[in-house]
């Protein structure tokens, strides 16, 4: 074995392999990072009590689904789970590791809004971001999300709000590869508003543009970063809404324009999709585009996969079986989509 490549004080060969093994076969990513309001608001529209024992339960839920790792290689995790064990005391850290799901962690701390700019929000989380780093690659880390929020509405997004967010996101994708930890970074997209396809097209590419200019500006390392992109969609109460196979290809269009090709993989949110429509956009872009893709292509869903199973559980122990074989199938539906074997046939 010779010495680790460091380059720009990073640990690139260890990047890679991170990078490669969160993209590999037909699996993808299970967002499960919701933030405590965010969760919070889930279990409230679901007649579930909010409270951390009840979060507890429900991640646990998730992470000891019997076979997940089939289908998931890496599961993006908020704070307070990092702490938290199962009711035999297994950290969920541990059980995702035998799982053969690598842990990953959400460590931007919300948005507020822009100074300035209040339509318009901007992600807050550098402060401290090294030692917290540092800290969870010590727990089991081996990768991070950042999200940010473009907002599409009437003069909006502004310049400055898009050079806002994605200077942001490459300052923490750097001391991410600094701390050996891959960075996905997240420029949402918000499907909120009646904006059409087009509107989000030109959004999303100029977005993912200057988001990489800021990237290779800070000397970020391309192949050890995913890259969490909103799929092209009209805005969702657009009168107009287009084929699944115009979203895909307006989507890959918009990608390969923007993305460039030595970045280390493309994992989509659902953004408000059905789980349904989520699988089929995902499915129609490999049908259609398989061998003219640079980089691998696969889901980092959240609500696409979680909420069926959210509310089969309810909160309650007896459904906890139920709750699991659904996130289950969610999985292996998200994963044939991405295999280009999604039908609706097999979705029921
Ligand atoms: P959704 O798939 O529910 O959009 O969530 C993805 C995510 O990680 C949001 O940050």
């Amino acid at each position: 074995m010779g010495a680790p490549v460091v380059v720009n004080n990073m640990n690139t060969e260890e990047l890679q392999q991170t990078t490669t093994a969160l993209m590999a076969g037909d699996k993808g990513l299970l967002a499960m990072d919701e933030s405590l309001p965010t969760c919070n608001k889930r279990f409230q529209e679901a007649g579930i009590p909010q409270t951390e024992e009840y979060r507890r339960k429900y991640r646990q839920l998730i992470v000891t689904t019997p076979n997940l790792g089939e289908y998931i290689s890496g599961a993006i995790l908020f704070d307070e789970t990092v702490y938290q064990s199962t009711d035999d005391q297994v950290l969920f850290m541990d059980v995702l590791h035998r799982a053969g799901i690598i842990p990953g962690i959400k460590v931007d701390e919300g948005t507020v809004e822009m100074p300035g700019h209040p339509k318009e929000k901007i992600t807050r989380g550098l402060d401290g971001l090294t030692e917290r780093l540092n800290n969870y690659y010590g727990l089991g880390a081996r990768f991070a999300k950042w999200r940010a929020v473009i907002t599409i509405g009437e003069g909006i997004p502004s310049d400055e709000n898009i050079a806002a967010n994605t200077k942001l996101l490459a300052r923490y994708a750097l001391l991410c590869q600094q701390a050996d930890i891959v960075p996905i970074v997240e420029p949402e997209v918000l499907m909120d508003g009646d904006h059409t396809i087009e509107r989000c097209y030109e959004v999303t590419e100029k977005t993912i543009k200057v988001l990489f200019t800021q990237l290779q500006a800070e000397g970020v390392y391309l192949p050890g970063l995913i890259l969490k992109p909103n799929m092209v969609i009209a805005g969702k109460d657009c009168p107009v809404q287009k084929s699944t196979d115009e979203v895909a290809t307006a989507t890959v269009n918009c990608l390969l324009a923007s993305v460039p090709p030595e970045v280390g993989g493309v994992a989509f949110l659902s953004g408000g999709q059905s789980p349904q429509e989520a699988a089929r956009h995902l499915h129609a872009m490999h049908v259609k585009f398989d061998d003219k893709l640079p980089w691998p292509l696969t889901f980092s869903f959240a609500r696409a996969l979680q909420q069926p199973a959210l509310e089969l559980w309810k909160g309650k122990d007896e459904n906890v079986k139920a709750a699991q074989d659904m996130l289950y199938f969610r999985a292996s539906m998200a994963s044939a989509a991405r295999a280009g074997q999604y039908s609706v046939d097999i979705d029921n």
